[in-house]
C-alpha cells in the first residue's frame, strides 16, 4: 500500500516536479492493480474509501501538474460498475440476512428470547436446528412446474441479479425436479460455493495463465458465478447447498425446517449432512463445538452455525425485524487475528463531517483475505490503544466487518514511536474539527467533526454518493467515481444537478467527451439510468437526503407515517421552529425516539435543506409506500392490549397486530379505535368504557384478523 494518501503525506503544493512525478506514476501503477482485481476478478483487496483516496491524492497531484496528465493515463479512466452486466429480478419473498450471536450466553439469550416471544414456559418443547453456516453466496431458484425457470442472486434483499443461464451449468443443481409433492411454484434457496480443493486448483490455473488469483474461496464462488459468459462459469467447479426457501405455490411438502430441507434432498438437491435437530439449548451448543472441531477439515469454508426453530408455524408467528427472521440467528466462530505493522493513520472525512481514522497496514493474511487497512474507530481509541505508527499491531477480522485493531505489541515499538496527534482541521477543507458536546448531558462526542459544512467538497462529495447508492436513488453508472469526477468538473456539485444533466447537455457531454471511455453512448446510458429512477420509493427519497440518524429502517417508517415527502417535511420544519405538537408527531411515530426526532426537525429546519428539496420534488416524483396489509379489518387503527393473553405473549400481539397495519399502543384514549382484553384486565377496561372504545377478547381478535 502507497503511504501517499496518508495523512503524513506532502501537502500537493509542496512537492517538488520530481517528487510529483514519482509519486504519481507510483499512484498509477497502484490504482491499476486495483483496478484489475475489482472489475476484472471481482476481488478487490482495498475498500472503495481507500482507493478512492488513492485517485483523490492522484487527481490532486495532476491538478497541480497538469503535465502529469495523459489521455490513456489511469485519471481518464472511469470504472464500470460489475452490476450493469445482469439482468435484475425482484424477489416476492424478500432474501434476508440473519442476526449473529458470538457466545453461548448470547446463543442462550436468541432461545430464550424465542420462548418469550411464543410465551412458551421454560419446558415447553422447542426443537431447533443447528446447521453450518456456509461461506458463499445466497441463490434463489424458481422452480415452476418443476423446471428451473430463474436463479437469482440475492442482491439488497429485494432485488437480485438473473444469473439463470450460470446456474444452468452447475452440475449439483437440478434443471428438473420430478416428485409427486412438488409444489407448482417453489423458489429453493440455499449457498453457491467453491471448494476448498477447488479453489487451490482454480488458482493454480490463474497463475499458471498469468491471471489474477482469488483472495478466497468465496470470492472465487461470486466471480465465477458473475461472469458474462455462462462458458467460464462452466469451467469453474461451483457446488450448492439447499437450506431455505421462497415463495411457494401450492402445498409445501412439509411443516417443519427439518423436513423441508429432507424434501429437497429427495429432489435431488445438495443438503448439508451436518444439521442436526436438537430439544435443548445444551444440545445446540454441543453441536456447535462438534461443527467447529470438524471446520478445517471440512471440504467448503464455513463461518458459524445457523439455529433456526423447526416448527414453521412457530417461525411464521416470530416473523422479522427489520431485515432478520425473529425464528434464527447465527452462531459465528471467533475471529481471526494475525500481527502487523502499521504504516500510516488517514482520516477519512464522512458525508456527516465525521473524521474517521483509518490504520494502513503492511498487507497481512488474516483467516485466508488480504487485509491492509484497518478501523481505529476514533480519536479516543487511539489515545485508549495507544497505537503509534510504526508499532506492530493485532489486527482482527471476523467476516464481512472491516478489519479491527485490537492493540499493539508493545516489545515491538520502534524507540522513536511518537503518540499519534489527531488532527483538529479538516484533511480535505482546512476548516476546524470539532468535537461537539451534548447539551443534555455535557458529554464530549466521540466523533471529531469537520465544521466546513457545505464548503467542504469531502463532506459534499460523500453526501452525493449516498445520494446515488443502492439503497437510495440506485442509479446505474454512478457510481463513487463518477460522482468525484462529475464534481471536481463542477457538473454536480448537489444531488438535484444529477437530474438536470441531461438538459445541460451541451456542456456535460463536451466534459464527459474529454474522457475516454466516456462516449455519447455512455452519457445516454446513464442519461437514461437518471431518468429511469426520476420516480422512485418515497423511503428511498428520504433515506437519500442523508439526515443524521435516518438510515433504511427509520427511512421507511417515516414514508409509512407521512406518505409524501411534502407532509415530512411541513411537520418537521414545524417543530424546528418551535412547534410542540409537531414534534410530538414526530416522536410519535414507531421507532423514533427523541435523537433522530431531533435530527429530522434540525434538517428540515435549514433554508439551503429545503432548496434542495423543492429543486429536488421539480425533477422526481417519490411515491408512497404500499400501506401495510390495507385489507386487514385493524390496518390504520390504534389497538390497546390489556390483561393476560393467552394464545400469544404480548410482544407477539404487538408484532402481529403492526404486521396487520395497526399501531399498537400502551394507554386507551380517545384515539383508540380497539381494546383487546384477556382475564385481569383492569383500569384500562374502564377507560375504555369511558372513551366509547369497543373491546374484544383474545379469540374474537383471531377471527377478525384470520389467525
Ligand atoms: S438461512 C431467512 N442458512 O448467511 C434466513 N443462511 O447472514 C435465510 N448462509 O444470506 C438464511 N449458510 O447467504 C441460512 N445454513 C444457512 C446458511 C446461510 C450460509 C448465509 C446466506 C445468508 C447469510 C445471512
Amino acid at each position: 500500500m502507497s503511504k501517499a494518501a496518508g495523512p503524513r503525506a506532502v501537502p500537493v503544493a509542496e512537492l517538488t516536479p520530481l517528487e510529483a512525478r514519482f509519486e504519481h506514476d507510483a499512484l498509477a501503477r497502484e490504482i491499476a492493480e486495483h483496478d484489475v482485481r475489482y472489475h476484472g476478478e471481482d476481488a478487490p483487496v482495498v475498500s472503495d474509501a481507500e482507493y478512492d483516496a488513492l485517485r483523490r491524492r492522484l487527481e490532486e497531484i495532476e491538478a497541480a501538474h497538469p503535465d502529469l496528465r495523459k489521455p490513456d493515463g489511469v485519471s481518464a479512466r472511469v470504472g464500470a460498475k460489475p452490476s450493469e452486466k445482469f439482468a435484475k429480478v425482484r424477489h416476492r419473498v424478500p432474501m434476508l440476512s440473519l442476526a449473529n450471536v458470538f457466545t453461548d450466553e448470547e446463543a442462550t439469550e436468541f432461545v430464550d428470547r424465542v420462548r418469550r416471544f411464543l410465551g412458551l414456559g421454560e419446558d415447553a418443547p422447542l426443537a431447533i436446528t443447528a446447521e453450518p453456516k456456509i461461506d458463499g453466496l445466497s441463490c434463489s431458484l424458481r422452480y415452476e412446474n418443476g423446471r428451473l425457470a430463474v436463479a437469482a442472486t440475492r442482491g439488497d434483499g429485494e432485488e437480485g441479479e438473473d444469473v439463470t443461464a450460470n446456474v444452468r451449468t452447475i452440475a449439483e443443481i437440478p434443471q428438473v425436479i420430478a416428485a409427486p409433492d412438488v409444489p407448482a411454484v417453489i423458489e429453493v434457496r440455499g449457498e453457491i460455493y467453491m471448494a476448498k480443493d477447488d479453489f487451490a486448483a482454480l488458482n493454480r490455473r490463474q497463475e499458471e495463465a498469468g491471471k489474477p488469483v482469488f483472495a478466497n474461496p468465496r470470492n472465487a464462488a461470486a466471480g465465477s458465478l458473475r461472469q458474462l459468459d455462462p462458458k467460464i462459469t462452466a469451467s469453474r467447479p461451483l457446488r450448492f447447498f439447499a437450506y431455505a426457501w421462497g415463495e411457494i405455490a401450492g402445498e409445501r411438502p412439509s411443516a417443519s425446517q427439518s423436513g423441508m430441507v429432507e424434501a429437497f434432498r429427495r429432489w435431488g438437491f445438495p443438503t448439508n449432512p451436518l444439521m442436526r435437530r436438537c430439544d435443548t439449548v445444551e444440545a445446540l451448543l454441543a453441536h456447535y463445538r462438534a461443527v467447529e472441531t470438524q471446520r478445517a477439515e471440512l471440504p467448503y469454508d464455513i463461518d458459524g452455525v445457523v439455529y433456526k426453530v423447526d416448527d414453521l408455524d412457530l417461525q411464521r408467528r416470530l416473523g422479522f425485524i427489520s431485515r432478520s427472521p425473529r425464528w434464527a440467528t447465527a452462531h459465528k466462530f471467533p475471529a481471526e487475528k494475525a500481527t502487523t505493522e502499521l504504516l500510516g493513520i488517514d482520516i477519512q472525512v464522512g458525508r456527516t463531517g465525521s473524521l474517521t481514522p483509518v490504520a494502513r497496514l503492511k498487507p497481512v493474511t488474516v483467516g485466508g483475505v488480504v487485509v491492509t487497512n484497518a478501523t481505529l474507530h476514533n480519536e479516543d481509541e487511539i489515545a485508549r490503544k495507544d497505537v503509534r505508527i510504526g508499532d506492530t499491531v493485532i489486527v482482527q477480522r471476523a467476516g464481512d466487518v472491516i478489519p479491527q485493531i485490537l492493540g499493539t505489541v508493545a516489545e515491538k515499538r520502534p524507540a522513536d514511536a511518537k503518540p499519534y496527534v489527531f488532527p483538529t482541521v479538516c484533511p480535505a477543507c482546512g476548516s476546524h474539527a470539532v468535537r461537539e458536546h451534548d447539551p443534555k448531558t455535557g458529554k464530549e462526542d466521540v466523533v471529531r467533526r469537520c465544521t466546513g459544512g457545505l464548503v467542504c467538497p469531502a463532506q459534499a462529495v460523500e453526501r452525493l454518493k449516498h445520494f446515488a447508492s443502492r439503497n437510495a436513488f440506485d442509479i446505474e453508472g454512478l457510481g463513487d467515481k463518477q460522482i468525484e469526477a462529475f464534481h471536481r468538473d463542477g457538473l454536480v456539485t448537489r444531488p438535484q444537478d444529477i437530474f438536470t444533466l441531461a438538459v445541460r447537455d451541451a456542456r456535460s457531454l463536451k466534459k464527459l467527451k474529454d474522457r475516454e471511455g466516456w462516449g455519447a453512448t455512455s452519457a445516454a446510458n446513464l442519461f437514461a439510468a437518471i431518468d429511469a429512477r426520476r420516480t422512485v420509493a418515497l423511503h428511498r427519497f428520504i433515506f437519500a437526503l442523508g439526515i443524521r440518524h435516518v438510515g433504511e429502517t427509520t427511512a421507511k417508517l417515516l414514508a409509512r407515517r407521512f406518505g409524501s415527502a411534502e407532509a415530512l417535511r411541513d411537520v418537521a420544519a414545524a417543530a424546528a421552529a418551535g412547534d410542540e405538537a409537531a414534534l410530538a408527531e414526530l416522536t410519535a411515530v414507531e421507532g423514533v425516539g427523541p435523537v433522530v426526532a431531533e435530527a429530522v426537525a434540525d434538517f428540515f429546519g435549514e433554508a439551503h435543506n429545503l432548496d434542495v428539496l423543492s429543486e429536488l420534488l421539480a425533477e422526481v416524483t417519490p411515491e408512497p409506500p404500499e400501506a401495510v396489509a390495507t385489507e386487514s379489518p385493524v390496518a390504520g387503527k390504534t389497538v390497546v392490549f390489556t390483561g393476560a393473553l393467552e394464545r400469544m405473549s404480548r410482544e407477539e400481539a404487538k408484532a402481529m397486530a403492526e404486521r396487520l397495519g395497526a399501531k399498537v399502543s400502551g394507554s386507551v384514549s380517545k384515539k383508540t379505535d380497539l381494546v383487546v382484553a384477556g382475564p385481569g384486565a383492569g383500569s384500562k377496561l374502564a377507560d375504555a368504557k369511558k372513551h366509547g372504545v369497543e373491546v374484544i377478547d383474545e379469540d374474537e381478535w383471531f377471527r377478525r384478523v384470520g389467525g
